[in-house]
């Protein structure tokens, strides 16, 4: 890990620029104090043109900003904001491959991950697109091999399981992707994902599978994470047991027998930066994908990350999904701000957060495929953006982060959009949909993909313009019951619309979320590349584990409440 760079010089406050005064004299006349909407969304649609002037192509992304709560002077400030703090100048530092992850004094690069093979760029020296190709150009030819057999399992199977071991981005990444290719997935092939350490997690993923035509990938940057050594240790136990029983390995092949360890060879592959702790592990470097301290892990998917998925759908779809992401990254490189979607809606967040007091935002993809698209979306942004500390070490002047969340649509919509219509709060919410759907079922004269976008459309309406008391008694609803009937309305939301969930659409929508992360922290003059609040619990972890098992002296160290917790455990675990 690097050292902390001491010679970071202080962000620009945001708080303390003319932008951020005008921003807050226009939010004034939005709200009032007591919370009332005095600019509304039904009187902005009043202005001429106003979706073609919010409405913004990004690669194959249709982005209709119309029904955000704002107006072109909020919008001409934030983007004054942006230019405040140097928005344009940090973007291209990070394009670069300058050292913007100040606290661990590294390069931001996973725009490289996604240059042409023809593309140039030099960093300390080091040629980082031939490094990416070689590796990609590994990986392809590793995915092929599984896919056409010539792979083959200890016993000489066919692969026809991969499992995924990791967790954090090595994890969510891939199982995003996955789940959202779907379509693209070779019939003969599954993946499956094992990250917690919940022992569930690894028992239930394994059942039923076959070790002799199953494949694991160990993926963790680190090669460090507890969860994954965890869980690749219990898989490797899985394996070979396995094998022994099926007579494939005799009985008396210990685990560090050659036959179990040319097992393990064939059947474990690696992905991670740390390529000595990975032959430590007893996995072949020769069968390991390696990658850089510059890809952050919430980052990796394009890396060797995806092998995984990389072998599900074919390095034909895995390169389209890469062209994808650099579509997007070109679109924010080069498109001027105001016309600029993932700055303009990074910008939105800002507004939102600090001007009009949102704590969340939710992301409501009306795509079955993208269920886990806002799992993945709350790393991404929560683990880059929640931090009070800016990048010299000073504290942030004002809110940071907030909390995104999100379900597909049609589902959340029987769930939590009482709150997003009716609540007191404001959350504003990305709508995502696609044109044609993977699987254009009719219910007889119906299309069915029609009713979910009829959906889409009703709910970011509803949210916007919402039903007035008179509308609401012309239904003849008895008075007393009118209030409670009434849709405020005033909840803003992007639409965001593409041709079809294809592999290239995907890496496109994925961009877009890191670049409006990168936009917010830079607004907020944080280091959206380190991740140190999660290191504590881990610590803690270690030290209390041992509480678990019986330590008294341990236990006596912990607080109160940590020690009775502990004493329940131990009062109710059965051996
Ligand atoms: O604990 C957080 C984290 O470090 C994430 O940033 C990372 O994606 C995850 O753990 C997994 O880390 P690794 O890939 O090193 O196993």
């Amino acid at each position: 890990m690097g050292q902390p760079r001491a010679d970071v010089p202080a962000p620009i406050d945001p708080t303390t620029t003319a932008a951020w005064a005008r921003l807050g004299e226009l939010a004034a006349r939005y709200r009032s104090d007591d919370g009332t909407w005095t600019t509304t969304l039904t009187g902005l649609f009043t202005e001429p043109d106003r979706v073609e002037a919010h409405t913004h192509p990004a690669g194959d992304l249709h982005v209709d900003l119309s029904k955000n709560l704002v107006d072109a002077g909020v919008l001409a400030e934030l983007v004054a904001l942006a230019r405040e703090v140097g928005l344009e100048g940090h973007r291209d530092a990070m394009f670069a491959g300058e050292r913007i992850n100040v606290t661990e004094d590294r390069a931001v690069l996973h725009t490289a991950l996604r240059l042409p093979r023809d593309a140039e760029l030099h960093v300390d020296g080091q040629d980082v697109v031939a490094d990416v190709h070689e590796v990609l150009d590994r990986v392809y030819a590793f995915a092929t091999q599984v896919r056409t057999g010539a792979w083959r399992g200890f016993s000489g199977e066919r692969i026809r399981t991969v499992v995924n071991i990791g967790i954090g981005g090595s994890d969510l990444g891939p199982v995003m992707a996955y789940e959202a290719l779907t379509p693209y997935v070779d019939d003969a092939l599954t993946c499956r994902f094992i990250s917690n350490v919940d022992p569930t997690d690894a028992a239930q993923t394994l059942a039923g599978l076959d070790p002799a035509s199953t494949l694991f990938i160990v993926s963790s940057k680190t090669f460090t994470t507890l969860e994954t050594l965890t869980n690749a240790r219990l898989s490797r136990t899985w394996l070979l047991d396995g094998l022994r029983e099926a007579g494939v390995l005799g009985a008396d092949d210990g685990d560090d027998s050659p036959a179990a360890r040319e097992a393990v060879a064939r059947h474990f592959v690696a992905v991670s930066t740390a390529l000595d702790k990975v032959a430590d592990f007893g996995i072949d470097p020769a069968n390991a994908f390696g990658f850089w301290d510059w890809v952050g892990g919430r980052y990796s998917l394009d890396s060797a990350i995806g092998t995984s998925l990389a072998i599900a759908v074919g390095p034909e779809r895995f390169a389209e999904l890469l062209d994808g992401f650099h579509t997007m990254d070109e679109h924010f490189r080069t498109a001027p701000l105001p016309q600029n979607v993932p700055a303009l809606m990074g910008l939105l967040n800002v507004w939102y957060v600090n001007f009009l007091g949102a704590h969340t935002h939710a992301v409501l993809p009306y795509a079955q495929s993208l269920h886990r698209f806002p799992a993945y979306l709350q790393q991404l942004t929560m683990e880059s953006n929640g931090k009070g500390v800016r990048r010299d070490g000073a504290s942030v002047r004002t809110d940071t982060g907030e909390v995104f969340w999100g379900e597909p649509g049609t589902n959340g919509q029987h769930a939590f959009y009482q709150l997003l219509h009716q609540g007191t709060r404001i959350v504003p919410a990305d709508f995502i949909a696609f044109v044609n759907p993977a699987h254009p079922l009719r219910d007889g004269e119906t299309d069915v993909h029609e009713l979910l976008l009829a959906n889409f459309l009703a709910q970011t309406r509803a949210l916007a313009f919402g039903k007035s008391a008179e509308e609401v008694r012309a239904e003849g609803t008895a008075e007393a019951v009118v209030p409670a009937r009434v849709f405020p309305g005033n909840r803003p939301t992007t639409s965001i619309l593409a041709p079809a969930l294809t592999p290239a659409v995907l890496g496109q929508l994925i961009a877009l979320y890191e670049h409006i992360t990168f936009t917010q922290g830079v607004v907020w003059g944080i280091d959206s590349f380190d991740q140190w609040g999660v290191e504590l619990g881990k610590q803690l972890a270690k030290q209390i584990a041992p509480a678990l098992s019986g330590d008294d002296a341990v236990l006596d160290a912990q607080d109160p409440s940590t020690q009775s917790l502990v004493r329940y455990y131990r009062e109710h675990r059965e051996r």
